[in-house]
């Protein structure tokens, strides 16, 4: 497969664009040059910005249903492609086949969430008579598109996090110039193909590849309504400080806490947390990596959690066995090499793995490490958890609290009054009882708090920010 796809070209209006400076992306597994992508321009972005301009008239008139149904095509279709996007991803994400299907499947639900919301999004009367001032008006609002929509998305849901951005927009009747991450620019493209071929013009979606100038040229367009990224803290301060006075929606980094109770169920939270700790080699933004445990179930969470990690498989990421791939790039693999040194260094414990093999590095497991250790008060983003003992369940809160970030905890415990004061004491856009703070479904509001971001995603919460309210009063 991979051999056949050489060059991947800019998408602008449906044409397919190769440009003279190109960019090379190799497979994270196994190190091969896997394509020449297309690098954007301020031509192309010009283009982009014109086609989209365009598509705009067209699409902000379009009723509910037509949106809706393109959506829901959209979805069938890719329902129909899932092992292409899924191979893909895989490929160029290094994301292990059974998680890439995974994100595949979310996908399909994720668009049929957002044509939901395309007939769900509406306005409201308002009682303007309610004042003195009012009498003799009638007043309602209304749910406007903003217009030309910028989606930054990041490589490691290289398709669900893009359609958290592009399924909303087009829910509303937005048109978006898609900027993925390097890494993984195949599956924007095809992307892009399929959302035309359910039957978006071709000027509704545009994909421009390239790094940091075109994101910085493309976010501060005056022709760009709103900015949506996800990915890091420092790049998202630089979006939000670029694009002036648009709206900007950032889903940023997150170092995410999971409390276990001495009243839990011990085991089951130790293999929970196992199962998704690694997954996808811990780059996902709520992969837990502080793990807060009351000391009294400490050594027996400990002895689950690192046999039910030792199962798991290391390997090539198109092999359906594997659990832990390679990590995305070198640099990637470097900084955690560097990170997990300083935490022993620091008198942190090594429980397991730290040793990479090739570009994987092996779930890795380390103890007593204290609190100033990037390890733990920054986001690691790789295969590496921290384990700690709290005292009781207020001491483990507030080691929870002190971070930086803000994004999703995990919370075992079976005591309803502690469950209780974890949904009201910690500090992030998501507390989940008895689920590890990987747990989301595409539909729920997701977002952080502190240096995390702001804004949220979850289809209607998106379709509400990329859409705005119009007061209209009729006398
Ligand atoms: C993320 O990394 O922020 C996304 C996690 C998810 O959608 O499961």
């Amino acid at each position: 497969m991979t051999t056949t796809l050489t060059r991947v070209p800019l998408l602008i209006g449906g044409e397919a664009v190769m440009t003279a400076q190109t960019d090379r992306v190799t497979q994270p597994y196994t190190g091969e040059a896997l394509y020449d992508v297309a690098r954007a321009g301020e031509t192309e972005l010009r283009r982009a910005l014109d086609v989209a301009s365009e598509a705009f008239d067209e699409v902000r008139r379009w009723p509910a249903h037509r949106r809706a149904d393109s959506l829901r095509r959209a979805s069938a279709l890719l329902s129909e492609r899932a092992d292409l996007f899924a191979r893909t991803i895989a490929t160029e994400a290094g994301k292990p086949l059974k998680a890439s299907r995974v994100e595949v499947a979310r996908s399909v639900e994720n668009l049929s969430f957002a044509a939901d919301e395309a007939l769900r999004l509406s306005g409201e009367g308002i009682p303007l008579d309610a004042s003195r001032f009012g009498e003799g008006r009638v007043g309602f609002t209304r749910r406007e598109p903003r217009g030309i929509i910028a989606a930054i998305s990041p490589f490691n849901f290289p398709l669900n996090l893009a359609l958290h951005k592009v399924g909303p927009a087009l829910a509303g009747g937005n048109v978006v110039i898609l900027k993925p991450a390097p890494q993984t620019p195949l599956t924007a493209n095809l992307l892009a193909e399929l959302l035309r071929d359910a039957g978006f013009p071709p000027g509704a979606i545009s994909v421009l590849h390239g790094g940091a100038e075109l994101g910085a040229a493309l976010t501060s367009a005056p022709e760009v309504a709103l900015v949506t990224f996800t990915g890091s803290p420092g790049v998202g301060e630089s979006i939000k400080r670029g694009s002036g006075l648009k709206p900007v929606v950032l889903e940023l980094g997150n170092n995410s806490a999971n409390l276990v109770d001495a009243e839990s169920d011990v085991e089951g939270a130790a293999r929970a947390l196992a199962a998704v700790s690694f997954a996808y080699q811990g780059q996902v933004c709520i992969h837990p990596q502080r793990l807060i445990i009351h000391e009294a179930a400490y050594d027996r969470f400990r002895e689950v959690f690192l046999e039910a990690s030792r199962a798991l498989v290391c390997g090539d990421p198109l092999d359906e066995a594997t659990d832990v791939g390679p990590m995305i790039g070198a640099a990637a693999l470097e900084r955690l090499g560097g990170w997990i040194g300083e935490a022993q260094a620091l008198g942190g414990r090594l429980l397991l793995g730290g040793i990479p093999q090739g570009n994987i590095l092996p779930p890795t497991v380390l103890e007593d490490v204290p609190e100033h250790a990037h390890l733990v008060a920054e986001e690691a983003f790789g295969p590496v958890v921290v384990l700690s003992r709290a005292a009781n369940w207020s001491a483990a809160i507030a080691a929870a609290n002190r971070s930086r970030y803000g994004l999703q905890t995990g919370v075992f415990t079976t005591n309803l009054q502690h469950a209780l004061e974890a949904a009201r004491d910690i500090e992030a856009g998501g507390v989940i009882v008895n689920d590890p703070s990987t747990f989301r479904v595409d539909q729920m509001p997701y977002g952080g708090i502190k240096d995390s971001g702001f804004g949220r995603e979850g289809a209607r919460a998106s379709a509400e920010e990329l859409t705005y309210v119009k007061t209209v009063v009729l006398r």
